[in-house]
């Protein structure tokens, strides 16, 4: 079958033919049609203990062998993926599609959205109170903007590093101010989008911008932190929690039974909210782009099409 493969660590994946894989005890095979990428699939590909060569794992929706329409996480029995014309999936992990969901919200409503809902909906925002997402400007970043004020935040500030994309966030009016980070003072320019302080800080990526938003925090913030984008140590003073009043919490980790409800509630809420999700649309051929482009930072929810019309 033909496959995005990758042979080793920090390699771009290279498309070839690849060993089929074969149904096993407790897993369902895929034909896949629609694979998404996420910045998590290219962190997993050169994670210590992945063996080469391996197909990119991804999230995908595809048919199983008795006709059912599914989508899969990026749970693939390794070493193959959703980057291929076939593959191999925990059978708890295969979960069917509404017909009424296309391929692309199926997915986007996967991994991304789950990150956003649930840390959200754990961090118990009041009506009004003000919400940082930092590193606002990917797949993520987008949907949390949206379901914060669903939520009933007030004032919804999204930070990354990318000017162009912070303006078009607050342009379309996902955001009611940005902050572009690395500047002399990022912890004063939050602060000031905030005007006082933040609530709620949703953190996608910890390091420095982390930090930063310590300091622009309101008595009784409550830090999400999902994503180590800008890096997963930080150097902490301690002053920024003995002189503060917040909790850091993560919630990155919950069983296949309860991502599967939290999936099809978000299919749901997608719809009657209408949340918006910007996609960049490829083939299986452009894997390499693909991969090239979510290394770089898409700003986007990339798919590809898989099976050829
Ligand atoms: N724990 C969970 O349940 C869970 C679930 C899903 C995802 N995640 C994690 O959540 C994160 C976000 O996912 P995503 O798909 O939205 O990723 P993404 O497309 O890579 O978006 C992350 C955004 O963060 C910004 N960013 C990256 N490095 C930064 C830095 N050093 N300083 C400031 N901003 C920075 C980038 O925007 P600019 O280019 O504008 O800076 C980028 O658009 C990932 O780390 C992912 O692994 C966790």
């Amino acid at each position: 079958m033909r496959a995005a493969v990758i042979h080793e660590r920090n390699a771009p994946p290279v498309l070839e033919d690849f060993a089929e894989p074969q149904a096993l005890q407790g897993s369902t095979l895929i034909d896949v049609d629609t694979a998404g990428l996420g910045g998590w699939d290219v962190l997993g590909a050169y994670r210590l203990g992945v063996s080469y060569p391996c197909v990119i794992r991804g999230e995908g929706v595809g048919h199983t062998t008795d006709g059912r329409r599914v989508y899969f996480g990026e749970r693939s029995v390794q070493p193959f993926g959703a980057w291929a014309e076939r593959t191999v999936v925990p059978s708890e992990e295969v979960w069917d599609v509404p017909d009424d969901i296309d391929d692309k919200t199926a997915i986007s409503m996967g991994i991304a959205a789950t990150g956003a809902i649930v840390p959200l909906e754990y961090a118990k925002i009041q009506q009004g109170e003000k919400v940082l997402i930092l590193g606002a400007t990917g797949t993520l970043g987008l949907i949390a903007l949206q379901l914060a004020r669903h939520m009933g935040a007030g004032r919804v500030v999204g930070a990354a590093r990318s000017e162009q994309a912070l303006q078009g966030l607050k342009s379309r009016g996902f955001a009611d101010e940005v902050v572009c980070l690395g500047g002399d003072n990022d912890s004063a320019a939050l602060k000031e989008a905030a005007d006082g302080g933040f609530d709620v800080v949703l953190d996608l990526v910890c390091g420095q911008p982390l930090l930063s938003a310590l300091k622009a925090t309101n008595w009784g913030a409550r830090i999400m932190t999902i994503g180590t984008g800008a890096g997963r140590k930080i150097e902490l003073d301690i002053a920024d929690l003995l002189f503060r009043n917040l909790s850091c919490i993560g919630t990155g980790q919950r069983p296949p039974a309860d991502r599967q409800q939290i999936w099809q509630r978000l299919l749901r809420i997608a719809k009657e909210r209408e949340i918006q999700v910007d996609y960049a649309d490829y083939t299986l051929d452009q894997a390499a782009q693909a991969w090239a482009a979510q290394v770089a930072g898409p700003h986007a929810k990339i798919t590809a099409s898989i099976r050829r019309s």
